[in-house]
């Protein structure tokens, strides 16, 4: 295969960037910034999210089964950069950010966020680097109206 063109042919596929909170089995909560998110069936209502391997938010995922996923606005690439570092190196990524608990999962979702999703694991596939997790979407809420954040208004890329 060609590199340069996988590479550049993946970092076609458009996305959106969330902040995916999750929690430990003691109630610790955690979230990370990821786009390798989409939905994949109306009825019932399910999405995928590929965790990468041995991160914090991918273990506390694959031990307790939920997450919930702030769907960000346009303008709050801040808030993204503030997730993408590992917990165990920079500790507590919330900050001053004001977060609450998903009734379904109890997982944090942001308030500064459009809405959120909360998700519960139904299965989940290895092979790869990141684990795919197959999720039913189990709660919802809205906090307010707007345009939700693009990867390609942030210059990030994951993917390649
Ligand atoms: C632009 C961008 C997108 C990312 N997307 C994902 C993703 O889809 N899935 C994932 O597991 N990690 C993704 N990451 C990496 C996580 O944010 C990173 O591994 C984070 O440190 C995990 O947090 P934790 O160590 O506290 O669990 C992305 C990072 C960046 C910079």
């Amino acid at each position: 295969m060609d590199e340069a063109a996988k590479k550049t042919a993946l970092r076609g596929i458009t996305y959106g960037l969330y902040v995916i909170g999750v929690r430990d089995e003691a109630g610790e909560v955690n979230a990370f910034t990821g786009n390798w998110l989409t939905q994949t069936s109306f009825n019932p209502p399910l999405v995928v999210l590929a965790a990468k391997e041995g991160t914090s938010s991918q273990e506390a995922i694959e031990k307790t089964g939920v997450f919930a996923v702030s769907v960000l606005a346009t303008g709050q690439k801040d808030i993204a950069t503030q997730f993408f570092r590992p917990a165990h190196r920079v500790g507590n990524k919330f900050g001053e950010l004001e977060f609450e608990l998903g009734a379904e999962t109890g997982c944090p979702v942001l308030k500064d966020a459009l809405s959120y999703f909360e998700c519960r694991v139904r299965q989940s596939i290895g092979g790869g680097d990141h684990r795919v997790y197959l999720a039913e979407v189990v709660g919802a809420g809205v906090f307010r109206e707007g345009k939700p954040l693009a990867m390609a208004e942030t210059g990030f890329y994951y993917g390649g």
